[in-house]
């Protein structure tokens, strides 16, 4: 059937969701999550497809547009202000940041002009920074040493200053302090904002340029929620950590905006309470969590957390999602169950090549497969089909056909062969069966190899043990 001789003929789509195999409809259903804002709860066996399909939604999604901040509370440490702060206007704030200006010395105030060492401090007129003499009247432009002993030395120091610092009252009365630096015949004029107390006291916790997707699965309850982390000096204003250093965001909050991907959703159990309230709510408080630290009196309200839940479970764990968490998601979106095999035909069969292909260029480290190896695969997937799914088609329990891949690419590799061969393809799933399938190989059943084992540790050794007690 093959109408190509090796894998790396085979084009892969650079669009991880055009590297999605068999599952068209939670595709579908995936755009639908990412425009609208949905949550989704992936129901399948291990293996289908869950995680890798959830963070192609996050890519789905669009960039963030907040950044979420702590600022130190000067009126109660331990209660840190949150600030909520836009693109836009962050976009502003670098911008004022970045808009240093350069001006003429004439521009600036006498003093600074003195100081920087363009302004003869006697005559007044600007010249070269770079001669100390005013070429106007001849007087000496530099301050000479206030330093006692240099003062009577025979080489005063003259000194100009290559930054000075100088406040300056605002049009709308804010005093703010100002930055001139010489720079060649210029000066440049900044804002200080290091001297802005909220700039410096300022943690962001959830920055502007982050990823979409967050995976929280088998979270502690502060990972989950956030944190205020514990100092030994209790915030003390010298030698301690501020209580608002110490706000640590949650994987909730760190979602916000984007997936917040939790694999096995059952696995976090009363944690689920929270997780529903967060959904409904969009914001959720960070405090600390562990009443013996430091970190147990702080606390910020309202921190915003809106994120879209992917939630995966396997089939038997469904009925281990708390009903209202699970009310909540089809009530705001969709449960979709993966699909186990697909059926067997060509578009299908073209699929899974591409599937091989894709699974030997993110390996990176084993070399491409011929057209019969790929052949060796798709009959595999077919038997897999039967043997798990008792169905007729391919499989698309993929983790496992991916395992072999890998394992038929390494053999190739220690064989120095060119290419990954039929053989290689052959050798691997024998190699690949499970533990119990070899099992039922050797002994023809799992009980009997069972036995044979207590055989093998059974009656001398037990006797033995039991005489050496007595
Ligand atoms: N439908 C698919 N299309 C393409 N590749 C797939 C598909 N399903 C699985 N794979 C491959 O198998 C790997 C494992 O899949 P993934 O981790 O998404 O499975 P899962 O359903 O999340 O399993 P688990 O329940 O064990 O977490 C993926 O990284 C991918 O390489
Ligand atoms: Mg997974």
């Amino acid at each position: 059937m093959a109408c190509f001789e090796i894998t790396s003929d085979i084009a892969v789509p650079d669009n991880p969701l055009e590297q999605v195999v068999g599952q068209e409809h939670v595709l579908e259903i995936a755009h639908i999550v990412a425009r609208q804002k949905r949550h989704m709860l992936l129901v399948g066996p291990p293996g289908t497809g869950k995680s890798f399909i959830a963070k192609t939604i996050a890519l789905l999604l669009p960039k963030p547009t907040q950044q979420i901040a702590v600022l130190l509370n000067p009126e109660n440490q331990d209660r840190p202000i949150l600030e909520v702060k836009n693109a836009d206007e962050l976009e502003r704030e670098r911008r004022d940041k970045m808009r240093a200006k350069l001006v003429d010395p004439r521009d600036v105030p006498y003093y600074v002009s003195e100081r920087l060492g363009f302004r003869c401090r006697k005559c007044g007129t600007i010249s070269d920074p770079e001669s100390n003499i005013c070429l106007y009247c001849g007087a000496e432009k530099y301050r000479r040493s206030r330093n006692i002993e240099e003062m009577f030395s025979d080489m005063p120091k003259i000194s100009r200053d290559d930054k000075v610092f100088m406040k300056r009252t605002s049009q709308d009365g804010k005093e703010e302090e100002f930055i001139y630096e010489r720079v060649g015949n210029k000066v440049k004029v900044s804002k200080n904002t290091h001297k802005n107390t909220w700039e410096v006291q300022r943690k962001v916790i959830v920055p502007l340029e982050r990823n979409t997707f967050v995976q929280a699965t088998g979270a502690s309850e502060a990972e989950l929620l956030g944190d205020v982390g514990h100092d030994p000096y209790g915030g003390h204003q010298e030698i301690g950590i501020p209580q608002h250093e110490r706000v640590i965001p949650g994987a909730i909050h760190e979602a916000h905006e984007g997936i917040l991907f939790i694999d096995e959703l059952s696995t976090l159990g009363e944690l689920q309470r929270y997780l529903l309230t967060a959904m409904q709510e969009k914001k959720f408080p960070i405090m600390g969590r562990n009443s013996t630290s430091t970190g147990a009196a702080v606390r910020v309200d309202n921190v915003p957390c809106d994120f879209t839940l992917v939630g995966a479970v396997n089939i038997n764990d469904i009925h281990s999602i708390l009903p209202p968490l699970r009310s909540r998601i089809i009530g705001a979106g969709y449960e979709v169950l993966l699909n186990t095999v697909m059926e067997d035909n060509e578009a299908n069969r073209q699929k899974m090549i591409q599937f091989i292909a894709q699974e030997i260029r993110k390996d990176g480290k084993i070399p491409h497969a011929t057209a019969a190896a790929c052949d060796v695969i798709l009959a595999e997937a077919k038997v897999r089909a039967r043997q798990m799914d008792k169905r007729d088609g391919l499989t698309l329990r993929l983790r496992d056909l991916s395992g072999i891949i890998k394992m038929a690419g390494d053999m190739a590799i220690v064989e120095n062969s060119q290419f990954i061969e039929k053989e290689h393809m052959l050798r691997a799933i024998k190699r690949a069966r499970s533990i119990e399938e070899q099992l039922l190989d050797k002994y023809g059943s799992v009980w009997r190899a069972g036995m044979s084992d207590y055989a093998a540790i059974s009656p001398e050794k037990d006797r033995g043990y039991a005489s050496e007690v007595r």
